[in-house]
C-alpha cells in the first residue's frame, strides 16, 4: 500500500461524506471503506453483549472475539458482525445513540485502526471516509479531503437519509442527535474529528452530490499524476 492509493474523507454527520465516498470511489475504481459503519458494528456488539459503551478493554476484546468486517462482494459492502450481516442494524437509532461512546474508547479505535490499515493494504485503491483517517490513520494519504456544511442542512440530509431507509424519524430527535455526536466526537482526546493540516475542505451545504464528487474527482486524478 503506498500513499498514492488512499484517499481519506473526514468531517462530521450529514456533510455528506458517505454519498460522496462512494460515488467517488465508483469514478475512480477504487474500493470504498465506511469506518464509521465499523464504529457502528461495536456499538452493536456493546449492545447485544451488554457491555458498557465505556467498557473500552471489554469491547476491543469482543471485537477480537466476534470480528468486524466487511463483505466486499456487495456494492456497497456490507457490514458483518463474526459471520451476520448487521449493515441495516448498524443505521438504527439506538445505535446512533450509544456509537459516539463506543467510538471514545482509546481500546476501541486502536483495534479499528489496525483493520483500517489491513483493509487498505488489500486494497489497490481505497477511498476511505470517517472522522480521523487523515489525520490519525492514513496520514500520508494522497488527497485527504474535510467536508463540511451547515447544521440545518446536515440535519435535513440526515432526516431525508434516514426516512428513506424506512426509519419513522422526527427531524429534531436528529438534531439532537446529531448535536450530541458533534460534541463528544470533536472534544475526546483519542482520534477527535478535526480538519488535519494540509487537508483540502469542501463546504457541501449549497452543492450538489454531482459538482462536489466533480471537483474532488479532478482534484484525486491532478494529485495522483504528480505524485
Ligand atoms: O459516520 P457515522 O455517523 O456513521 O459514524 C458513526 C460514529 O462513529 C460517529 O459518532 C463517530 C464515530 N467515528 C469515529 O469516531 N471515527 C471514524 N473514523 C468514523 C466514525
Amino acid at each position: 500500500m503506498t500513499a498514492r492509493s488512499i484517499i481519506t474523507i473526514d468531517g462530521a454527520a450529514g456533510t455528506g461524506k458517505s454519498s460522496v465516498a462512494q460515488l467517488l470511489a465508483k469514478r475512480i475504481g477504487a474500493g470504498c471503506l465506511d469506518s464509521g459503519a465499523m464504529y457502528r458494528a461495536v456499538a452493536v456488539l456493546a449492545k447485544d453483549y451488554e457491555i458498557d459503551p465505556k467498557d473500552g478493554p471489554m469491547l476491543a476484546a469482543k471485537v477480537n472475539d466476534v470480528g468486524v468486517s466487511f463483505n466486499w462482494n456487495n456494492d456497497p459492502p456490507t457490514v458483518m458482525l463474526g459471520g451476520v450481516d448487521v449493515s441495516e442494524r448498524i443505521r438504527e437509532l439506538d445505535i446512533s445513540g450509544i456509537v459516539s461512546s463506543v467510538a471514545k474508547q482509546p481500546e476501541v479505535r486502536a483495534v479499528l485502526m489496525n483493520q483500517q490499515r489491513i483493509i487498505a493494504s488489500t486494497h489497490p485503491l481505497l477511498v476511505t471516509e470517517g472522522r480521523d483517517q487523515g489525520s490519525v490513520v492514513f496520514p500520508e494519504a494522497v488527497v485527504r479531503f474535510f467536508l463540511e456544511a451547515d447544521f440545518e442542512e446536515r440535519t435535513k440530509r440526515r432526516t431525508k437519509q434516514l426516512l428513506e431507509a424506512g426509519k419513522d424519524v422526527h427531524p429534531d430527535v436528529v438534531a439532537e442527535d446529531i448535536k450530541n455526536r458533534d460534541r463528544i466526537d470533536t472534544t475526546r482526546s483519542d482520534g477527535p474529528l478535526i480538519c488535519a493540516e494540509g487537508a483540502v475542505v469542501i463546504n457541501t451545504s449549497s452543492q450538489s452530490l454531482e459538482e462536489v464528487v466533480e471537483t474532488m474527482e479532478r482534484i484525486v486524478r491532478d494529485a495522483m499524476k504528480g505524485s
